[in-house]
């Protein structure tokens, strides 16, 4: 299983590169890479598998965070209505967007990022999402609210970009335009 030791911290050049596809139909090699991103987040919010291996919660993991270069997402996460959404995805992508942002209130953070980077992220307010599944499935699927973010930030780990890239330096907390405001 993944602990805290296998997670790559900010300044790592890994986390800021270009992330290869994977290629299909998926190797058992990568499918194991892809279920142990997913049970990493499963377990960072069991409180007692947690506190017992160290793990910082997290609601998403991304495979450049564990040094490998592909692909590879997993977010496991309630929307605001409690639906658990998980889904651990090859080669995902944003395959449509809403105009209206959203960003969350209290800012967003990262297991790859120890320290608190305070700030609005401007995010796309509803995504829709395309991927492929741990059975080589193609899926699809919409999302609004605190799952959207998740996806975008996750995908974001494949092309070599921060969450606190979009935060304005010179301000913050600077109003996004457009935007709902999305309270955790
Ligand atoms: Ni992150």
């Amino acid at each position: 299983m993944l602990t805290m030791e296998d997670i790559i911290r900010d300044g790592h050049p890994t986390l800021r590169k270009v992330a290869e596809e994977v290629p299909m139909p998926p190797s058992e090699e990568d499918k194991q890479i892809l279920k142990s991103l997913l049970e990493y987040v499963q377990n960072s919010q069991d409180e007692d598998i947690a506190s017992k291996y160290g793990l910082r919660a997290g609601i998403g993991l991304a495979a450049p965070q564990i040094n490998v270069l592909k692909r590879m997402i997993a977010v496991h996460v309630q929307d605001s209505k409690g639906n658990l959404i998980s889904h651990a995805l090859f080669n995902p992508k944003i395959a449509s967007h809403s105009v209206e942002r959203s960003y969350l209130t209290a800012g967003e953070g990262c297991l790859s990022v120890d320290k608190a980077i305070p700030g609005f992220v401007p995010r796309y307010a509803r995504v829709t999402i395309k991927g492929i599944d741990l059975d080589g499935n193609e899926i699809k699927f919409r999302l609004k609210g605190l799952p959207a973010i998740a996806f975008q930030h996750e995908i974001d780990h494949l092309n070599g970009i921060m969450f606190y890239d979009y935060i304005d330096k010179e301000d913050p907390y600077k109003e996004i335009e457009n935007a709902i405001a999305i309270e955790r």
